[in-house]
C-alpha cells in the first residue's frame, strides 16, 4: 500500500507572508504563538515585529518564542511550550529555517499531549496538535512540508528525528523574499540539503511514482538554480526556484525517506557540530559511490536531471552523477568550509569514525538505502571524507 502526505495548503509568492493573518483565520485561530530563531529578531532583520504587527492589526493577541540559537534541542522545546501554555495559544506560526519549524512542530504536539515522549510519537496511531503554519526562511530542509522533526535530546546528546503524519504543517507559506538575506555559505549548505533530499528520495527503495515526480522536479530546479542563488543572493528568480525545490524535495523525502547521507550526516552533526546541510553535502558523493552499482539506472536519471547530456550509456551517466556532485561541492566551497570551521583535526575525526558508524547505523535511512551498508561500508564513507579533507 502507498501512503502519501503533503500539507493541506501551500501558498507561494513574494510577500505572501503579508497575508499571514488570513492564513491564521482560515484555520479558525486567533491566539498564535510565533516561533522563530533569535537571529531573525535582530534589528537588521526584525521579522518578529513585522509578523506581530500583521497579526495584531487584524485583532489577534500574539505571543513570541524566539529563544532558538543553533539547531534545536529539547530545552528549546520546553521553553517554547511554557510560553504557549502561559499564553493559551491556539495555533503556532513557525518562521525560520528547519530549526524553528522543527521546534514549532514539537511544541504543537506537546501542547496538547503533555505527557508524551516526543521521540516515540511514531508509535502513536492518532496524534492531535495545535494548528500549525510554517514559513521557511531557508531553502533547504523542506520541513514546512515534511512529517519529520529533528530535535537534539539534551540529556543524551542524540539528534532524534521522529516522524508522524501529524507533523506535516497545515499550511506552508513560501515567501522567497524572506530568503534574500541568507548569506552565500548558508544558501549553499541549505540548498545542498534540498538537493540531497531529492536525490536520496529518488534513489531510496521506498521511492514510488508520486515521490519520483517531486524528487525529479526538485533535482532539476536545484541543479539549475542553486549556484545562481549562491552567486547572487538578490536573484529573485533563483530564490523563488530554490524555495520551491526545497519544498518539493521535502515532500519527496518525507514520503520516501532519506538515506545513508542523512544517517551519517546526523553523526557529523552530533560529534562535530557540522550544520545539517553541510554534513549531508560532505557525505553525498561517497554515499553515491557506495551504492552506485545497485542503483545505476536511478543515478543515471540523477545525472540527466542535473544537466548531463542524455544518450550516453547508463553506467557512464551514473558515474557522471557522482562527478557532478563532487564538483558542485568544490564550487560551493563545501570541503573548504568543513575543513576550516568544523573538522580541523583529522586525527580526532578518524578516531571518532567507529562511534559515528554506530550512530549512523542506529538511526533511520539505513534499510531504505538501495544497498544496505555494513559497518565497514559506513566506515569507508567516513574514511573517504577524511582523505578528501586531508588532501
Ligand atoms: N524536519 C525536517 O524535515 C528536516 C529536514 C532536514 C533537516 N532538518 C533539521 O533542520 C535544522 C537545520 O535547518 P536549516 O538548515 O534550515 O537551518 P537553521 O534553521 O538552523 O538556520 C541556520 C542559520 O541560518 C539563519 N537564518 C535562517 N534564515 C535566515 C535568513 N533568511 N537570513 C539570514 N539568516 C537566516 C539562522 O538564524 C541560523 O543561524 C537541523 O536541525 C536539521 O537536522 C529538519
Ligand atoms: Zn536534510
Amino acid at each position: 500500500m502507498l501512503s502519501f502526505y503533503t500539507p493541506e495548503r501551500v501558498e507561494v509568492g513574494f510577500n505572501s507572508l503579508n497575508n499571514i493573518a488570513d492564513f491564521v483565520k482560515a484555520l479558525g485561530c486567533q491566539k498564535p504563538l510565533i516561533v522563530m530563531d533569535a537571529f531573525l529578531t535582530s534589528p537588521q532583520i526584525g521579522l518578529d515585529r513585522k509578523v506581530k504587527e500583521l497579526l495584531v492589526a487584524r485583532g489577534m493577541a500574539v505571543a513570541t518564542y524566539s529563544g532558538i540559537t543553533g539547531e534545536p534541542t529539547s530545552g528549546h522545546v520546553h521553553e517554547g511550550l511554557k510560553v504557549a501554555s502561559d499564553f493559551g495559544s491556539d495555533c503556532i506560526v513557525a518562521i525560520g529555517g528547519g530549526s524553528s519549524i522543527d521546534t514549532a512542530k514539537a511544541i504543537a504536539v506537546l501542547a496538547v499531549n503533555p505527557n508524551l515522549s516526543f521521540a516515540s510519537i511514531s508509535n502513536q496511531q492518532k496524534l492531535d496538535r495545535l494548528r500549525l503554519i510554517a514559513v521557511p526562511t531557508t531553502s533547504g530542509t523542506g520541513s514546512e512540508a515534511t512529517r519529520v522533526s529533528v530535535i537534539t535530546n539534551v540529556e543524551t546528546g542524540i539528534k532524534e528525528n521522529p516522524g508522524h503524519p501529524a507533523l506535516v504543517p497545515d499550511i506552508a507559506v513560501l515567501d522567497p523574499q524572506l530568503t534574500l538575506s541568507l548569506p552565500p555559505n548558508l544558501t549553499a549548505f541549505t540548498g545542498m540539503d534540498a538537493l540531497t533530499h531529492a536525490m536520496e528520495a529518488y534513489v531510496s527503495n521506498k521511492a514510488n511514482s508520486l515521490t519520483d515526480l517531486y524528487a525529479h522536479e526538485a533535482m532539476k530546479m536545484a541543479g539549475q538554480w542553486l549556484e545562481k542563488a549562491v552567486a547572487d543572493g538578490t536573484d529573485v528568480e533563483a530564490r523563488e526556484k530554490m524555495a520551491l525545490a526545497s519544498c518539493l524535495a521535502g515532500v519527496a523525502f518525507s514520503n520516501a525517506s532519506t538515506n545513508l547521507a542523512h544517517a551519517g550526516g546526523r553523526a557529523l552533526g552530533t560529534y562535530f557540530h557540522v550544520p545539517h546541510g553541510l554534513s549531508v553535502a560532505l557525505l553525498l558523493p561517497f554515499v553515491m559511490e557506495f551504492g552506485l552499482e545497485a542503483a545505476e539506472d536511478r543515478y543515471a536519471d540523477v545525472a540527466v536531471a542535473l544537466g548531463a547530456a542524455p544518450g550516453r550509456p547508463r553506467n557512464i551517466l551514473a558515474n557522471q552523477a557522482v562527478e557532478i556532485i563532487y564538483n558542485l561541492n568544490d564550487r560551493l566551497n563545501i570541503w573548504y568550509e568543513a575543513k576550516i570551521k568544523y573538522i580541523q583535526d583529522l586525527a580526532a575525526f578518524r578516531q571518532f569514525i567507529p562511534v559515528m558508524v554506530k550512530s549512523a547505523l542506529s538511526g533511520n535511512g539505513i534499510l531504505t538505502n538501495r544497498k544496505t551498508p555494513t559497518e565497514a561500508d559506513v566506515a569507508q564513507v567516513f574514511e573517504k571524507l577524511a582523505a578528501k579533507l586531508d588532501g
